[in-house]
């Protein structure tokens, strides 16, 4: 039997979707359907300006929220961004850094993923740093070259205490949105690359950390996927936007 070593954590990624009654329609439903009932820990991330409508919704859901994304600065003259601080005070307990749709169309890079995910760790906000190959990378064989620069770039300031509070999420870049998924084993491989990394670069504490696979998770893979070894949650885009799919995905941990 496969036990898992760390408490699976499930988050979904609403990217640009909902409006505030939608949002709040949703949580409803969650928490009735007894999402935070099962042995995952359960986190959503709307967009910023749902946030307050979804902790609202929420009451004292044990639903974690998560940011989308935040800028480095502390503070500062950056029209449109958002804090570290401020994703804190808003409520939200992760954010995610480093999506491969900002890399892709906002010209993130791991630099700037590093930065960022240093900014949240300031205010104890859990970075989840998300990594991943393009179509081009995997067909030319550079997958694990590409993860892992991409991990070593956004982790290099980073201490083993700092380790402990991350989440790592492989996602494929041609995986998300497309209905492709990682086959399981495929998934597991660059998974378990990621898990020997981080032990190698933190040995007293990169055990503690989650690395969640994403890119087409829905009910009917989930549960394979989240089998494997280093699988240790999932980060879930289109399906999280409807309950009953989401609920499924949870309920695969169990
Ligand atoms: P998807 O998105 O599940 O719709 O592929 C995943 C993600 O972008 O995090």
């Amino acid at each position: 039997m496969n036990v898992k070593l760390r408490k699976p954590l499930i988050a979904g990624n609403w990217k640009m979707y909902k409006t505030a009654r939608e949002a709040a329609e949703l949580v409803a439903a969650l928490i009735e359907r007894g999402a935070e009932k099962h042995g995952a820990e359960v986190v959503i991330a709307p967009p910023f300006t749902l946030i307050a409508p979804v902790l609202a919704a929420m009451g004292g859901s044990r639903i974690g929220l998560a940011a989308q994304n935040c800028h480095f600065e502390k503070q500062g003259a950056f029209t449109g961004e958002v804090s570290a601080e401020q994703v804190r005070e808003a409520g939200c307990t992760y954010c995610i850094v480093g999506h491969s749709e900002r890399r892709q169309l906002f010209g993130e890079t791991s630099e700037i993923v590093g930065k960022k995910a240093k900014a949240l760790l300031s205010e104890a906000v859990h970075p989840i740093v998300c990594v991943g190959e393009t179509l081009a990378e995997r067909e030319s064989g550079s997958t694990l070259k590409v993860v892992i620069a991409q991990l070593d770039a956004a982790l290099v300031s980073f201490g083993a205490s700092d380790i402990a509070k991350v989440v790592v999420a492989y996602e494929p870049v041609w995986a998300i949105g497309t209905g492709r998924t990682a086959s399981p084993k495929d998934a597991q491989d660059v998974h378990a690359v990621i898990r020997a990394r981080l032990l190698q670069m933190f040995p007293t504490t990169a055990d503690t950390v989650r690395v969640l696979y994403g890119g087409s998770v829905k009910p009917d893979n989930a549960k394979a996927l989240l089998a494997e070894r280093d699988i240790d949650g999932a980060l879930v885009g289109g399906a999280s936007l409807d309950a009953g799919s989401f609920i499924s995905i949870i309920e695969a941990t169990g």
